[in-house]
């Protein structure tokens, strides 16, 4: 189980291709390993490139969303393999970043890419979201980019993110969120299915989905305000199409790849019809 959890999977499966050298899954997943964002999705052409800059498009969103700034210490937790730290690193100057991964073969692909631009620092540390390894009041700004539903507790993860923020600071994250209907079909599904999913996707085990009215109670216990919550679900929607096509291609026949496929058709659906929505959240320190 240990290793289910630092070695996901689909990153077994993402570093196999990387290995093999496959050019469309690099291209897709070698630097950003999250949806994409489209500002306008009838643009969305269905090929590798086009989701490449719309993952790009979401690290943007994201920083936007935190207010990074020239001048900032910004902490990526669940970093993958430093796609987001290395757009800030790109953007912005006078920087400390920080990326956070509990797997080393992330972490090593992350310093192998990422190279700190003139005038920034950029370094990466193997730990758990859960158990950050830094002094309190060491950040402007803490992210985590398509991740928190793999960390062990939300609620252990926000606490060490208002531990390290400094006065002022902002945790800015996104996140699945079913509607409340939604709760009994995925406690269904997680009944059934929940040791297969667990298998492929470690953490993000279904019964630790979370709803809006969970995150605002989250906020309130650990000392953050909701200061902003955006619903980027329909800019995301032609993720699902082209990363089926990708993890077809990528991972060996057979019933999981099967269960994949249908894992992935799913949420297409249910986000499809308003059940299931991407949503990226933004706290302040109370
Ligand atoms: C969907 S990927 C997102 C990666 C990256 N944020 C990105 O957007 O490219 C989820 C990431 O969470 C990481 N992760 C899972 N559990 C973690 C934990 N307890 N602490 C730190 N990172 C974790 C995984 O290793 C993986 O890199």
């Amino acid at each position: 189980m240990q290793n289910q959890v630092k070695r996901l999977r689909y990153f077994n499966i993402f570093l196999d291709s990387i290995e093999q050298k496959d050019d469309d899954l690099i291209t897709a997943f070698g630097h950003h390993v999250h949806w994409g964002y489209w500002k306008s999705t009838s643009l969305a052409n269905n090929s590798v490139d086009d989701f490449r800059k719309a993952a790009e498009e979401l690290s943007c969103q994201m920083s936007t969303a935190a207010g990074v700034a020239d001048n900032q210490s910004v902490l990526d937790v669940g970093c993958g393999f430093g796609g987001t730290i290395a757009s800030i690193n790109e953007r912005f100057k006078q920087m400390n970043l920080v990326g956070v991964n509990i797997d080393d073969r992330q972490i090593a692909r992350a310093r192998q890419q990422v190279k700190a631009a003139e005038t920034n620092q950029v370094e990466f540390v193997e730990a758990d979201a859960c158990k950050l390894p830094f002094a309190d009041a060491s950040f402007d700004v803490v992210l985590a980019v398509e991740c928190i539903f793999h960390f062990p507790s939300r609620e252990l993860f926000f606490k060490e993110a208002r531990r390290v923020l400094r006065p002022g600071g902002r945790l800015t994250i996104c996140d699945f969120i079913p509607v409340d209907m939604l709760m009994p079909g995925l406690g269904i599904l997680d009944f059934f299915m929940g040791d297969f999913l667990t298998q492929t996707y470690g953490q993000s085990n279904l019964r630790y989905n979370y709803s809006l009215s969970d995150y605002e109670k989250l906020a309130q216990k650990t000392g953050f305000l909701l200061s902003q919550q955006r619903d980027i679900t329909v800019n995301t929607l032609p993720s699902y199409e082209i990363t089926r096509q990708l993890m077809r291609k990528a991972t060996p026949p057979g019933i999981g790849a099967e269960i994949d496929n249908l894992v992935n058709q799913a949420m297409e659906w249910v986000s499809r019809q308003g059940l299931l929505r991407y949503m990226i959240f933004s706290f302040q320190i109370a």
